[in-house]
């Protein structure tokens, strides 16, 4: 049994993204049965970045023995996790800051990464990313929020990182529902073998 975590930076439940995440979630769950799926909505869970009390708090205490600490709720969760589904729209060229802020909570070094002489040691490896995102424009010149997501995970270890992509929302209209269905097909094959 695989535990896998949703983690939903959509700020509507009718956003693309969602909607593909949706169909991705639902597929998954009709083909490994036996897994289980936990959900974080970030905006009902409203994350807050770190404030400097905060850091200081988490460099304070030793992970190991302070695992249900407050300030470990986030990356307690996301360590249990062996699968993670990111849904996120492509906001300013990147990712909503209230994605960022979540990746704030997990990125703690010592944790989920360690700091050595020679760069980053990832110390989460094993797990698998699935990034669904869906973009207003044609943006492969100026994206920086799946490519920063898969840099982001891969400085924590893990290299397994896929992406659904939707591109073009705002400019293809009239085009919507079959963009949309091409898109979920993708999100359905890939659950299936996730
Ligand atoms: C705050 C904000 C910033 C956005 N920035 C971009 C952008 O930089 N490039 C782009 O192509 N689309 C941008 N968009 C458009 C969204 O990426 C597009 O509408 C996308 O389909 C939204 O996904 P959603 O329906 O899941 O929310 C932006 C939309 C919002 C609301």
């Amino acid at each position: 049994m695989s535990k896998v975590l949703f983690v939903n930076a959509c700020n509507t439940a009718e956003s693309y993204s969602h909607q593909i995440a949706s169909v991705f979630v639902d597929e998954y769950t009709k083909k490994h049965a036996n897994d289980e799926i936990e959900t974080i909505n970030l905006y009902e869970e409203d994350v807050k970045f770190l404030t400097v009390s905060e850091i200081k708090k988490r460099q304070s205490l030793n992970y190991k023995e302070n695992k249900d600490e407050e300030t470990f709720k986030y990356v307690k969760q996301f360590l249990d996790a062996d699968k993670i589904i990111i849904a996120a729209p492509f906001w300013n060229l990147s990712i909503p800051a209230i994605l960022h802020a979540y990746l704030e909570h997990i990125a703690i070094d010592g944790v989920t990464y360690q700091s050595t002489l020679k760069g980053s040691v990832g110390l989460s490896q094993g797990k698998k990313i699935v990034h669904i995102v869906t973009r207003g424009i044609y943006s492969s010149s100026v994206e920086y929020g799946d490519s920063y997501l898969r840099a982001f995970f891969a400085s924590l270890g893990i290299k397994d990182f896929r992406t659904i992509a939707l591109e073009g929302t705002k400019v293809h209209k009239g085009q919507e529902e079959a963009f949309f269905n091409r898109s979920a097909q993708m999100a359905k094959n890939l659950a299936e073998v996730w």
